[in-house]
Formats: C-alpha cells, sequence, structure tokens
C-alpha cells in the first residue's frame, strides 16, 4: 500500500477523520504517570491520526518501538492489526498490560520488554506497518526497521521535532526507499511508485 495515491488516501483519511477518542483515558493516565514518574512517555498528540492512517493501510501487523502505557498500540489493534510493541521501563510495560486489558486489547497487543535493539533481534518480519514513536532512532536502527518492513508496507516515523539532520537525512538518502513528510510524522516505503 505505498505510492503518491497511497499518500494521498492517507492524507484524505486523516482530513476527514473521525475525532472522537476512545482511547483518550489511556493517554491521560500517561500523562499523570508522567508527571509522578519523571519520565519521558510523553502520548502520542492524537490517535485519531493513526486510526485515520489504519484505516487506509489495512495493516495486519503492526511493529511499534515505543509503547508507554499503550495509547498508540491501542489505537493500530484498534484497527485491526496484530500488535508488536517494545518498551524498556519495566513500569510503563506493566501499565500498558493494564490498560491494553481494560480496553480488552490484551489478545491482539504483545508488549515486548526489552531495549528496541534487543527486541529486534527476536521479533520476524515483515510487518506492514512499522512506528517508531522513541526518541531519535539511530541510523542502524533505521536500517533493521526497514528489513522488518514489508515490501509493500509502510515504516512511520514519529518525533521529528527530536530529530537531528542526521536522522533527517538518513531518512531522506535510503536507497530504493522513499520517504514523504506529512502531518509531523515521516512516512517511508520502499516505493512511491504506484502498481499500474
Ligand atoms: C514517546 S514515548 C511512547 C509513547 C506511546 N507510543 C504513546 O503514544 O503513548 C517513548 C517510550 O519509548 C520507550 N523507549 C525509549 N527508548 C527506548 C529503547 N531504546 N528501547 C525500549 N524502549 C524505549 C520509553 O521508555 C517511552 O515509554
Amino acid at each position: 500500500m505505498t505510492g503518491p495515491t497511497a499518500m494521498q488516501s492517507i492524507e484524505d483519511r486523516i482530513r476527514t477523520r473521525d475525532r472522537a477518542d476512545p482511547f483518550a483515558s489511556v493517554r491521560e493516565a500517561t500523562d499523570v504517570h508522567r508527571t509522578g514518574h519523571c519520565c519521558w512517555a510523553y502520548p502520542y498528540d492524537d490517535g485519531t491520526l493513526l486510526g485515520a492512517i489504519s484505516i487506509a493501510v489495512r495493516p495486519s501487523r503492526v511493529l511499534e518501538l515505543g509503547t508507554a502505557l499503550g495509547y498508540t498500540a491501542c489505537w493500530w489493534a484498534a484497527g485491526g492489526a496484530r500488535v508488536d510493541t517494545i518498551e524498556r521501563d519495566p513500569s510503563h510495560v506493566r501499565l500498558a498490560r493494564e490498560q491494553l486489558a481494560r480496553h480488552g486489547l490484551a489478545q491482539a497487543v504483545t508488549v515486548h520488554p526489552s531495549e528496541f535493539g534487543d527486541a529486534l533481534d527476536e521479533l520476524t518480519g515483515p510487518y506492514d506497518l512499522v512506528f517508531f514513536d522513541g526518541y531519535e532512532p539511530s541510523s542502524d536502527l533505521l536500517s533493521r526497521l526497514r528489513s522488518v518492513t514489508a515490501d509493500d508496507g509502510l515504516l512511520v516515523t514519529a518525533n521529528l521535532d527530536l530529530a537531528t539532520g542526521r536522522t533527517l537525512s538518513a531518512l531522506r538518502a535510503m536507497p530504493g526507499w522513499t520517504t514523504q513528510f506529512s502531518t509531523g510524522l515521516a512516512f517511508t516505503a520502499k516505493t512511491f511508485d504506484d502498481q499500474p
């Protein structure tokens, strides 16, 4: 599901999306937790945007890096995907599992309590959608994420405001891959040439 038409479809879905957020309580719990824990569990700004991407892409398998309390994992799972999400902070892992169970999504989401790189050693692609919501991906991590992304899959990178020029350049300069920036996210796909 890649190509200029696909990007247009994603942007159309985002523009016309339903803005109701069934997981607002997870987002709020994450904000409360962060204040007490003094950590960097900043929930994604607006899960409805990810819901719109899900409707456009229809991923069966999603890999997420950066669970926090599970707000974005809830959104991917609600779109019907089977989700593997990676989180190194044990308290976030425990709280995410609680939130997922509370929302009836525990069966759809596996929280991997690990460093990103270590979990990737154990996980097998391909994933239809890979969502990076950690701090800044190294170029080595980006190339590992590409290798588990399906040929017609999508790598979505968040937190571009934290990314240095080196990461942005790495996203732009991946041979055989194209990155488009939209709605504060980087969308990287193997080809943006639509099939006839
Ligand atoms: C921005 S928060 C994720 C927010 C989450 N997706 C949401 O919307 O609620 C980033 C999370 O990634 C975790 N994290 C950061 N670097 C990591 C790493 N190298 N390995 C595993 N987890 C990491 C942090 O502990 C934090 O919970």
